[in-house]
């Protein structure tokens, strides 16, 4: 059989796990995929960098941008980040002339999702973005495939390490936000702007995603209501304890005869309820649905190998020959999302 050729753009902490990986796991993950799965390119802004790992086997390029058009590649992983730039005009490139992505980005996948999906469409390339939601939790394959035939009400989750860690150690330790947030910065979870982790754009966008898969709607991130965990401070969380309850930062998506509902904010959550005790830094994601009941996924949302472990998953996936739509159904089939009119809740 012949390898399946992928190139890296980006070597981050990511790519570096994605290589590790590879390495580690090579004679399940063949047996799995059905052929080898060999890194061919990478490409990264920093070649001297220390990534624990040997990567002088690679053909290295300076330009991510000319992944794109190299035959001798069958999937272009791109760990590179940022809604736009050069993440954005790799994927255009890439999927317009029918090669497969993978990717992590959710701001991209959150931003310019659909678009992305419509030219995979139409050239008929695949997509997939496993990685850019709870990382190592696989929650866009268990709600678009596992939960399929189901109506879902509602997802909600803990969709941000960061502001888990942050809240989860004010709590234990009675320390204030801005105590904390260093500790969490250097647990290298945090995003490159840390500011979207705090003010809860990080969530929001894995919020979207999330609803566009549940609900079947267009991909909707202008309409997420979104506020973070700045102002939330130690007597908030004593008083909450007090009175039975956590404070969480949670994402929720609502779909009812309003419309949608999107929103990220702090919340009371009762002890009683199992996102109350979703420790430190991890993730969890709730789903209803009408006939499989409450779903719910819980692990490690960032990092190196957990979020790897989703990104390999999809190379898998696209190198045993899956395609199918990125979204819950081809993207001319998604339905308008009509957000919920202010003040519905
Ligand atoms: N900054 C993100 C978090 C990383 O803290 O959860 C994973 O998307």
């Amino acid at each position: 059989t012949t390898p399946f050729r992928i190139a890296l753009a980006g070597l981050g902490t990511v790519g570096g796990g994605v290589v590790k990986l590879l390495d580690a796991n090579r004679a399940l993950i063949e047996r799995r995929a059905g052929r080898e799965i060999r890194i061919v390119a990478v490409s990264a802004r920093d070649r001297t960098r220390d990534r624990g790992v040997d990567l002088s086997r690679f053909d290295w390029v300076d330009d991510a941008a000319t992944l794109s058009s190299r035959t001798d590649i069958d999937a272009v992983v791109e760990l590179i980040g940022g809604a736009d730039g050069p993440a954005l005009t790799l994927a255009r490139a890439t999927l317009a002339r029918g090669c497969a992505f993978v990717t992590a980005n959710k701001a991209m996948i959150a931003h310019h999702g659909l678009e992305l999906a419509q030219t995979a469409e139409t050239s008929g390339a695949a997509l997939k973005y496993e990685a850019a939601v709870a990382g190592g939790i696989p929650v866009i394959k268990g709600l678009r495939e596992g939960a399929a035939a189901n109506e879902i009400a509602r997802v909600y989750g803990i969709l941000n390490g960061t502001c888990n860690y942050i809240l989860t150690t004010m709590e234990s330790e009675g320390r204030d936000f801005a105590d904390v947030l260093a500790d969490a910065q250097a647990l290298g979870f945090a995003e490159t702007d840390p500011s979207f982790d705090i003010d809860g754009i990080d969530a929001a966008h894995k919020l979207s995603i999330l609803a566009s898969l549940c609900f079947g709607t267009a991909i909707d991130f202008p309409a997420v209501t979104v506020s973070g965990i700045r102002n939330v401070i130690a007597a908030d969380i004593t008083e909450a304890a007090a009175l039975g309850y956590r404070v969480r930062l949670i994402g929720l998506g609502e779909a009812d005869g309003h419309g949608l509902f999107q929103r990220v904010h702090p919340c009371l959550v009762p002890l009683g309820h199992p996102l109350a005790h979703v420790a430190g830094s991890l993730n969890a994601v709730v789903a209803e649905g009408n006939f499989v009941g409450r779903l719910l996924f819980e692990g490690r949302g960032a990092g190196e190998g957990p979020t790897a472990s989703a990104v390999v998953a999809d190379l898998i996936d696209v190198a045993r020959g899956e395609t199918g739509p990125a979204f819950a159904m081809p993207v001319s089939a998604l339905a308008k999302s009509s957000p919920a009119p202010a003040g519905d809740r």
